[in-house]
């Protein structure tokens, strides 16, 4: 993959990338009999999930060609193969961002490759800043839908005829999921919210300015990441869901300023819940059709 494609006038390797996606998903085909059809992408506050679950399999990053090694302390870059709840899923501990300087292609190749193994579902968790009311630290948000501020776009020089760089996006979060996300939360009795993430390149936190701005456009939550995955699994036909864990107010939404401490420190606090949360939905995820 030429890194640096989609950052310059010029069109991503879409065939490199497809067959790179092949490979990869060829690679952990030979390493174990099990299939599962759920993927999770831990972010921040939510790294606790992988001890939860029962360990089969644990692939670095760098054994998986085409797979980005993270460069954020915390995200260790471990492809986990696990039962939780005897359900076989994927655990991806760790993921790269946009604002490390990686290609949104980098970024979202770990789900091109695991849409290629053939996982039907892909859920990705992340840190966010809380913008309406609801929102306050240590609050866990189902996202129902997304606003890209990113100033970029995943799918951009994507020239291949299949699969279509024109992506239908009205029903990007599968309400199937919403709703399982809703249960889950009964289940495991931990208050889940509904609201729309809204996603900023980084690495700066926003200004009170931005956010007072996003409030007007609708987004409850703002973050650094997630956008780009979705829009690749929905390229690649996964069905989608995503959980943001609140872990600051955005700026000015609270009393203080941001710092990436806090961020860390309210997801570790949470994350008893989110790991209950994250195993309900599994299981139930495992017994609807
Ligand atoms: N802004 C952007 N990304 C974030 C924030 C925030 O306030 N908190 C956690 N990730």
């Amino acid at each position: 993959m030429n890194a640096r494609d989609n950052q310059r006038n010029e069109p991503i390797n879409d065939a490199g990338l497809t067959e790179m996606a092949n490979v990869a998903a060829a690679s952990l085909r030979r390493r174990s009999r099990l299939r599962p059809a759920l993927a999770i992408v831990l972010g921040s506050g939510f790294e606790h999930f992988a001890g939860r679950c029962n360990k089969v399999l644990e692939v670095p990053y760098q054994e998986l060609a085409g797979f980005p090694e993270s460069r954020v302390v915390g995200h260790p870059g471990i492809l986990t193969l696990a039962l939780c709840a005897k359900v076989p899923i994927f655990v991806l501990q760790g993921r790269s961002h946009f604002y490390e300087g990686r290609t949104l292609a980098e970024v979202t190749f770990p789900i091109r490759a695991l849409a290629a193994f053939g996982i039907e579902t892909v859920l990705l968790t992340n840190a966010a800043g809380g913008i309406s009311k609801a929102m306050k630290p240590g609050t866990l948000m189902s996202v129902r839908d997304h606003i890209n501020l990113m100033g970029a776009n995943p799918l951009r020089g994507w020239l291949a005829e299949t699969p279509s760089r024109f992506v239908d996006m009205t029903a990007a979060y599968d309400d199937k999921l919403v709703g399982l996300m809703t249960k889950a939360g009964k289940l495991a009795k931990v208050p889940v919210a509904l609201g729309v993430y809204l996603a900023v390149s980084g690495p700066s936190y926003e200004t009170p300015a931005e956010i007072a701005a996003f409030a007007r456009l609708g987004a409850d939550a703002v973050g650094m990441s997630t956008v780009p995955e979705v829009i690749v699994a929905r390229q690649c036909g996964l069905r989608v869901a995503a959980l943001s864990c609140i872990t600051n107010a955005a700026a000015r939404r609270g009393g203080k300023a941001i710092s990436h401490a806090e961020v860390l420190s309210v997801g570790k606090s949470v994350q008893a819940n989110s790991s209950l949360l994250l195993e309900n939905f599994v299981k139930l995820h495992a017994e609807s059709p």
